[in-house]
């Protein structure tokens, strides 16, 4: 039988891409599930393709306190209790610094940090009375500033730092924390990445067809909660560049210049 049958699972972000996956895995292996986003018509369709199943999608706006209370009290109230937090939901940004409004990085950290912090406040006394565990969803750019995406580097670093602390606070608790980067994943984080105004940049010009997968992705992040890992890299050019990153910084640098810029001009 599975370590998540009847273990109530909470996941932020779950009507597109990874939280999709994770979604829809946990709710394979018995687990009831909750989960969150703006959008009405997707949590809608969620919920009409998992009708006969313990599922709670509500809609939320993670940048607001108010709103994660609701989710999370909710999903209290509807099972009873949480024993695992996955904070998955995420934007993105493609501007360089200098022509990016700061409203654009205020935003990003919005959703990314405060809304992973929102979410766990108000989830956390639940998940220490279940010696749950608390996941953070961050990224490679979370150990590696990437250009054009200074604001959303900035975010999943201080996801990194506060998780640790946090981890730390609850190492005697029984509560396990832990998170996952993913390099770069098949999903709709490209399409809805705010441009320097803070509007969805329509085209991105990254290949998607070359990436992992939303599911595969969902599948890793799946048997690291599984393992009680303390954290996990994902994809081999994830792990390269942040092993070139710690051992060579310099030529990350470069390279990560290379990658990132055509004559000159950012790649969005
Ligand atoms: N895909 C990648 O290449 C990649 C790489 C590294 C890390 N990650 C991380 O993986 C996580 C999932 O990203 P993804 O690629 O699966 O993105 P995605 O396909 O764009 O899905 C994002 C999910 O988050 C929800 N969301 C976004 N803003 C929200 C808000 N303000 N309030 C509530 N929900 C919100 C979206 O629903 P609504 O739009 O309806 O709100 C959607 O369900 C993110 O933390 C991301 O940073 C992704």
């Amino acid at each position: 039988m599975s370590v998540f049958k009847d273990k109530v699972v909470a996941i932020t972000g779950g009507t597109d891409g990874i939280g999709k996956a994770l979604v829809q895995l946990f709710i394979a292996e018995g687990a009831k599930v909750a989960t969150c986003g703006r959008n009405y018509d997707k949590l809608y369709s969620l919920q009409l393709e998992h009708a006969s199943v313990m599922l709670h999608a509500i809609t939320c706006d993670l940048s607001k306190q108010q709103d994660c209370k609701r989710f999370i009290d909710s999903t209290i109230k509807t099972f009873g209790g949480i024993d695992i937090l996955i904070n998955n939901a995420g934007i993105s940004m493609r501007s360089l610094f200098q022509d990016v409004d700061v409203e654009v990085i205020r935003k990003v950290m919005d959703v990314n940090f405060f809304g992973s912090v929102y979410c766990t406040k108000t989830a956390l006394q639940s998940i220490i009375e279940r010696k749950g565990i608390i996941v953070g969803i961050s990224s490679i750019a979370g150990y590696r500033g990437l250009p054009g995406r200074s604001g959303y580097s900035a975010s999943k670093f201080a996801l990194l730092g506060w998780l640790e602390a946090l981890r730390t606070e609850l190492l005697h608790s029984g509560v396990h924390v832990m998170w996952v980067s993913p390099g770069y994943t098949t999903s709709n984080i490209r399409n809805v990445a705010l441009n320097n105004e803070g509007n969805p940049e329509a085209e991105s010009l990254m290949d998607e067809d070359k990436m992992m997968s939303a599911e595969d992705c969902a599948r890793e992040i799946f048997k690291a909660i599984e393992q009680k890992k303390r954290s996990l890299v994902l994809t081999g050019t994830g792990k390269r560049t942040l092993l070139i990153n710690r051992l060579f910084p310099s030529l990350a640098d470069k390279l990560t210049y290379k990658f990132f810029f055509k004559g000159g001009q950012l790649i969005k």
